[in-house]
């Protein structure tokens, strides 16, 4: 049943002034392909200018804090996120959980607060080569999900990104094998606890996604988009995975 296909680019922290000709070009990309549902999430310095030059594509912010506001310098809310134009977050991205110590109960709360101020969250988690390489990938990405999501979670505010720590950035992937299996695995894990909701949830893949593996990924059943980090950072290069989404959309309809 017809989940729309999402594909988000992270800049993580890349983007000056000058690159807001790409966020254009990028949202023509997403106009040219109205079937898939394409965002941009931008360092905060962008997403006001941004969202000015987004043409058919959302954009989003990589963090926020779990409070409305207060004493927390650096920090940003929800709330500003989407006074300046972001409609969706990333929260739990592996890059946070690891270097800022975020736990689970953070990014629950995180989670929460995006919803409470109107935007959309991208909940990520992955697993360690460690733990891959022991296997536990699919119990421990599944338990920390579970910990991680939100109580009233629903499809049609979050949607999950599973992205292996190993293959981010690194240009190696899961097999294709593999991504099915954690995919099916955080699905079962989805339905446990919102039942019939898992079904509509959005799963996305991230870690090296790319123009040539976009297509073997997102013909997976259960691979509903992508969170693309490297590759997103040019129209030239971003488009073949729109591309790709649009196909598999197509393919299935
Ligand atoms: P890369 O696509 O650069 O591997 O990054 C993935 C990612 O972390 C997206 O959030």
């Amino acid at each position: 049943m017809g989940r729309r296909k999402l594909v988000v680019g992270n800049w993580k922290m890349n983007g000056m002034r000058a690159h807001l000709d790409e966020v254009e070009a990028i949202g023509r990309v997403a106009a040219a392909h109205p079937s898939v549902e394409v965002g941009l999430c931008l360092p905060a310095t962008l997403i006001m200018a941004g969202s000015e030059r987004r043409g058919a594509a959302f954009i989003g912010g990589q963090n926020c804090h779990m409070d409305i506001s207060g004493a927390y310098t650096g920090s940003l809310s929800a709330e500003m996120l989407a006074e300046a134009g972001a409609t969706w977050v990333i929260t739990g991205h592996s890059e946070r959980r690891e270097a800022r110590g975020e736990t689970n109960a953070d990014i629950a709360s995180k989670s929460e607060a995006a919803h409470k101020a109107g935007i959309n969250v991208i909940l990520c988690v992955g697993e360690t080569l460690a733990v891959r390489d022991a296997g536990k990938a699919e119990q421990v990405v599944a338990d920390q999900l579970l910990a991680s999501l939100p109580d009233d979670a629903a499809a049609d505010w979050l949607a999950v990104a599973y992205e292996p720590i190993w293959a981010i950035g690194t240009g190696r992937i899961p097999t294709l094998e593999a991504v099915a299996t954690m995919h099916a695995a955080l699905r079962a894990a989805l339905a446990s606890r919102i039942g019939a909701e898992a079904d509509k949830m959005r799963i996305l893949y991230g870690g090296s996604m790319n123009g040539d593996n976009a297509a073997d990924l997102m013909a997976i059943a259960d691979v509903d988009g992508g969170l693309v980090g490297g590759a997103s950072l040019s129209a030239k290069k971003f488009a073949p995975i729109i591309e790709a989404a649009e196909q598999r959309m197509a393919a299935a309809a």
